[in-house]
């Protein structure tokens, strides 16, 4: 009987961590006797045949490297029945019986839709800086990226503090506040700005006002990206109707999502990888691996791409009590 044939690729916005996942998986498979086929460029490569065997070799010395070695890509054409079903006939041209997908929110539906419509044993790998997917304590990538925004405020803080400014500093996340929740209480912050809850200007200067009368010389306040509410909004408003105050914005943007992985997100990776591997000798269909409250769990993409608010009252409260 000819050995099982996994494909992996990695798709949607790259997180510090998938290069180790692909590690994993390559080398947990390969040590289960199974073959791996990787894919560039994720589902668009997978539409155009961009196809090559992978042995233990090729996932060398990358275990320390952001980004991802297999190239990524949001695709649209994936998103239509015709696009996937392009992506099948790739799929068994290169003889695969299994697909590993390392990403996102967008990347689990792509999965969940590719399984449905020709019945593919899929098996999801949640890597997204934003740690918006359900069913996972944490996401790949997301923990790298919450100490590159904590390195960068805590120099963003030196200039704050040597002006007496008020600086508002715009995190990723997409729709999730958790890193802007999570990275405001890991460098001080006196308040964060998520989208899930409204934040109103005239509290957010209070908090500001009641640090300057503690003598605090600078405030920073961190903001979830966002098209109309980002930290431009908010810096504006406050400059209109707070003009004592001396306010700057700082974009923190891609360079959030590069750089070498934390060893929390490589261990992350390397037991999610092997774990998918472990799912597919057990058979399992269309689900994420994923780890709750510690233990290794499957959970159905359905379910895993599920909107859910991830952002955290008592966490907010807590910037708000630290600040003092
Ligand atoms: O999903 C990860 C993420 O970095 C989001 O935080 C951000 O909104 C988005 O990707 C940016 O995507 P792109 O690099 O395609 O502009």
């Amino acid at each position: 009987m000819k050995n099982k044939t996994i494909g992996l690729l990695t798709s949607g916005g790259d997180a510090p961590g998938m290069n180790a996942a692909i590690r994993a998986v390559t080398r947990a498979a390969i040590s289960s006797g199974y073959n791996v086929k990787a894919i560039y460029h994720g589902y668009q490569g997978l539409i155009n045949g961009e196809i090559e065997e992978f042995t233990t070799e090729s996932v060398s010395g990358i275990i320390a490297r952001g980004g991802t070695i297999l190239k990524t890509a949001r695709c649209d054409d994936f998103r239509t029945e015709k696009g996937r079903a392009k992506a099948y006939e790739q799929f068994k041209k290169a003889g695969m019986d299994a697909l590993v997908c390392i990403g996102g929110n967008g990347t689990l539906t792509g999965a969940l839709a590719f399984a449905d419509d020709f019945g593919i044993q899929c098996i999801g790998i949640p890597a997204t800086i934003d740690n918006d997917i359900n069913g996972t304590d944490e996401t790949i990538g997301y923990d790298t990226t919450l100490n590159t925004i904590m390195e960068c405020v805590d120099k963003i803080r030196d200039t704050a503090a040597s002006h007496e400014r008020i600086f508002f500093v715009e995190v990723m996340g997409r729709d999730a506040g958790w890193l802007a929740q999570s990275s405001a209480i890991a460098s001080g912050a006196e308040a964060a700005i998520v989208p899930e809850k409204t934040t109103n200007v005239d509290q957010l200067a209070q908090y500001i006002e009641k640090g300057i009368r503690k003598s605090k010389n600078s405030s920073i306040v961190i903001v979830s990206e966002s098209p109309e509410c980002g930290a431009m909004h908010y810096a504006e408003r406050v400059k209109k109707e707070y003009p004592q105050f001396d306010v700057r914005v700082s974009i923190l943007g891609h360079m959030q999502r590069g750089g070498s992985p934390s060893a929390r997100d490589r261990i992350l990776a390397s037991v999610l990888g092997s774990f998918a591997v472990e799912a597919i000798k057990e058979g399992q269909h269309n689900i994420m691996v994923g780890i709750l409250n510690g233990t290794p769990v499957y959970v159905p993409f359905a379910k895993a791409i599920q909107v859910q608010d991830k952002s955290d009252q008592t966490f907010l409260n807590l910037v708000a009590t630290l600040s003092n």
